[in-house]
């Protein structure tokens, strides 16, 4: 596990986690140019510690995978160092900082036959995961990400920080180009954006609005979408789907129903938490060298969507004089 901040402890603690369940694998190490951090998560996990990658794969030509957590900006650096290494890699959300690092990631990866995902790790919730077949022809989806206000990842704004899990979502459902995007977005608390709302139109005619918002009173994480003849809500935090249709087959739920033409539906969810579900699914790809569920390629589409709403959101900005405030972080 490379970087062992406020999210990489979670990916030691879920290592570890499958390592006691039986799962093949086990945590030989953790990385952190913080050393006395790296001890700390070492001791919790019972593993080695190390100051950097070249001490670990030195000391343990035997590693196959590993996990990287340490701040996006040295994401291409940390990645490359480990796939010339001979090492498949778990990249944390977002990919890089830019493009052109996505795209060498791509093309490195490519080049060294590594296996490479990225921790899109919503796409692993069980809930996302239960309403992929349901998904036919989406039209508009609405879907909110509100958290409370924490000194965390302040240094990206909310675009990249927590919208960018839904924007990776609905790509992934919609499955067209997107054609236009309106946004606005305000810094509160931090100097950068902190909360955001965007419009975003697709080829296929689709329409998606998505709130992201890290100064809420309140913790909301929730997508709502309508395809013909039926609207489905997915609450990610509650880790349930509930499907609405009219007519058709739809599962009969004996769950209450305003119309007797509506038929509510409530698909079966096995709790899980998401990153389990994604370091398992990791694993697998590893073992079976499969291609990740969530590639670098799905990686690099994300971001791009997001680059994109962040200018647009400056854009707006600019328009309405935002800029000249000192308000656009
Ligand atoms: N999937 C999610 O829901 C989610 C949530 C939070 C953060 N993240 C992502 O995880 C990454 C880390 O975020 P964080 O909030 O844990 O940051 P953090 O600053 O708390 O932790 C980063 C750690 O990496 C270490 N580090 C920096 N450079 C290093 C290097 N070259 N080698 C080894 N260690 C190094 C730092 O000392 C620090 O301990 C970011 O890319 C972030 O976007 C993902």
């Amino acid at each position: 596990m490379i970087g062992v901040g406020a999210f990489g402890r979670n990916h030691a603690r879920v290592y570890q986690q499958l390592a006691q369940e039986g799962e093949a694998v086990r945590l030989a190490g953790v990385v952190d140019s913080d050393l006395p951090r790296a001890d700390v998560v070492a001791k919790e996990f019972g593993c080695r510690s190390f100051g950097s990658i070249q001490q670990l794969t030195t000391t343990h030509s035997e590693i196959q995978a590993a996990s990287i957590a340490v701040p996006t900006i040295q994401h291409l650096e940390v990645s490359s160092a480990l796939m010339e290494a001979g090492i498949d890699v778990l990249i944390e959300k977002p990919v890089a900082a830019s493009l052109a690092e996505a795209e060498e990631l791509i093309a490195m990866a490519q080049r060294l036959g590594r296996i490479a995902q990225v921790g899109h790790l919503e796409r692993f919730n069980p809930a996302v995961r239960a309403t992929v077949p349901l998904v036919t022809q989406p039209m508009f989806f609405e879907v909110h990400r509100l958290s409370v206000f924490s000194p965390r990842s302040l240094d990206v704004d909310v675009v990249l920080d927590l919208m960018i899990h839904d924007l990776d979502v609905v790509l992934s459902f919609v499955n067209a180009p997107v054609k236009e995007i309106r946004a606005v977005g305000l810094p509160i608390l931090s100097g950068k954006v902190d909360i955001a709302n965007v419009r975003m139109e697709f080829d296929s005619g689709c329409v998606a609005n998505f709130t992201a918002s890290r100064v809420s009173t309140e913790r909301v994480r929730k997508l709502r979408f309508f395809q013909p003849r039926q609207y489905i809500s997915l609450d990610y935090s509650r880790q349930d789907v509930l499907a609405f249709s009219i007519g058709g087959e739809g599962e009969a739920s004996g769950m209450p129903s305003v119309n007797p033409q509506i038929k509510v539906s409530k698909p079966p969810v096995t709790a899980e938490e998401p990153l389990h579900a994604e370091l398992k699914a990791f694993l697998a790809s590893v073992r079976r060298r499969s291609k990740p569920l969530v590639s670098l390629e799905d990686g690099r589409r994300a971001l791009a969507v997001a680059l994109d709403i962040v200018a647009a959101i400056r854009e707006h900005g600019k328009k309405v004089k935002l800029d000249r405030l000192g308000a656009m972080g």
